[in-house]
């Protein structure tokens, strides 16, 4: 099967980076969210993204112009989905609301489309659950920031057939983009690992010590690119809160998200995406 045109339903980080990648390697792309306004401030956010690589020289103007043509919106769920070879959800990470866009999905897809999830945490088997077409459901996990970031996690549900996993890795190929393989298990790989680092970097701030402090330490004593306080802002403290939280339903109460991430989470203190953090982006 051939992929030509791309559905990504949900407009935030992460879809506009999927959407801004796959455009950028010639996939015809529709990207779907719920307000005209959503869709409006993912198009200026690739507008931004693209510029600063043609202003760094890594991109000519041209393709630029060429990626965005590329680039359809649209707040029709059903005119979004109808044409699409290989459907990408971004929307937020909510069970039931994944579930009841996967019915959307496979009623609205070709019969033959692939239903990507970008869930960071949820077992994709779960997600198929809600649908008849378990075959056709994968988990496509992007990383943030998705244009700079060459890892993309691939996981197999219980019922994921071989060709969805060949056409799915064809694709990533395709974007510039290595697959890791993981395992269906809440969390994944990537997931199980940083949400874990992130929760403890929330703890060690309860205890005392400074948020550049321990970004810092893991900065020059661990050669991260980034320390763990940093990074929470960047993916977002909702983001690692949910995926704490699923861990801990399947796995148990080692994986609890810290009480001060949860009250980090209700004052709206997620990191870039609101202004505010562990750091100020205002
Ligand atoms: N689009 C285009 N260019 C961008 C950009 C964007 N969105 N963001 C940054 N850039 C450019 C910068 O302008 C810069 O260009 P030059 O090198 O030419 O100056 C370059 O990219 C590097 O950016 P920075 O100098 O700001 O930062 P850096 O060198 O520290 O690298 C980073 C940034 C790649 C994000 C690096 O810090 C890193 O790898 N951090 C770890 C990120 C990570 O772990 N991501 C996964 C999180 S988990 C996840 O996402 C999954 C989940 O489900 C939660």
């Amino acid at each position: 099967m051939e992929v030509k045109t791309i559905a990504i339903i949900g407009a935030g980080a992460m879809g506009l980076g999927v959407a801004q990648v796959s455009a950028a390697a010639g996939y015809e792309v529709v990207l779907n969210d719920i307000s005209d306004s959503s869709l409006e401030r993912a198009i200026n956010a690739i507008k931004k993204s693209l510029e600063k690589m043609v202003s760094k020289g890594k991109l000519a103007e041209t393709e630029m112009n060429d990626t965005l043509a590329r680039i359809k919106t649209t707040t029709d769920l059903e005119a979004a989905c109808k044409d699409a070879d290989l459907l990408v959800e971004c929307v937020f990470e909510n069970l039931d609301l994944k579930k009841e866009m996967f019915k959307k999905f496979e009623q609205y897809c070709k019969p033959e489309a692939i239903l990507g999830t970008n869930t960071s945490a949820i077992p994709v088997t779960e997600i198929a659950s809600a649908t008849n077409c378990g075959d056709r459901v994968i988990g496509i996990h992007f990383m943030n920031p998705v244009p700079l970031m060459k890892g993309v996690e691939i996981i197999r549900g219980q019922l994921t057939s071989d060709e969805t996993t060949e056409v799915t890795l064809d694709y990533i190929a395709k974007i510039g983009k290595e697959a890791a393989i993981a395992v269906d298990f809440a969390g994944f790989i990537v997931s199980r690992l940083l949400d874990v680092l992130m929760n403890e970097a929330v703890k060690l701030v309860q205890e005392g010590n400074s948020p550049e402090d321990i970004d810092k330490a893991m900065r020059l004593c661990a050669g991260h690119p980034m320390g763990p306080c940093k990074l929470l802002d960047l993916v977002g403290a909702e983001i690692a809160m949910h995926g704490m939280e699923t861990m801990e339903r399947d796995f148990g109460d080692r994986y609890k998200p810290h009480p001060l991430l949860k009250k980090r989470v209700l004052a709206g203190l997620l990191g870039m995406k609101t202004g505010k953090g562990f750091y100020d982006y205002k």
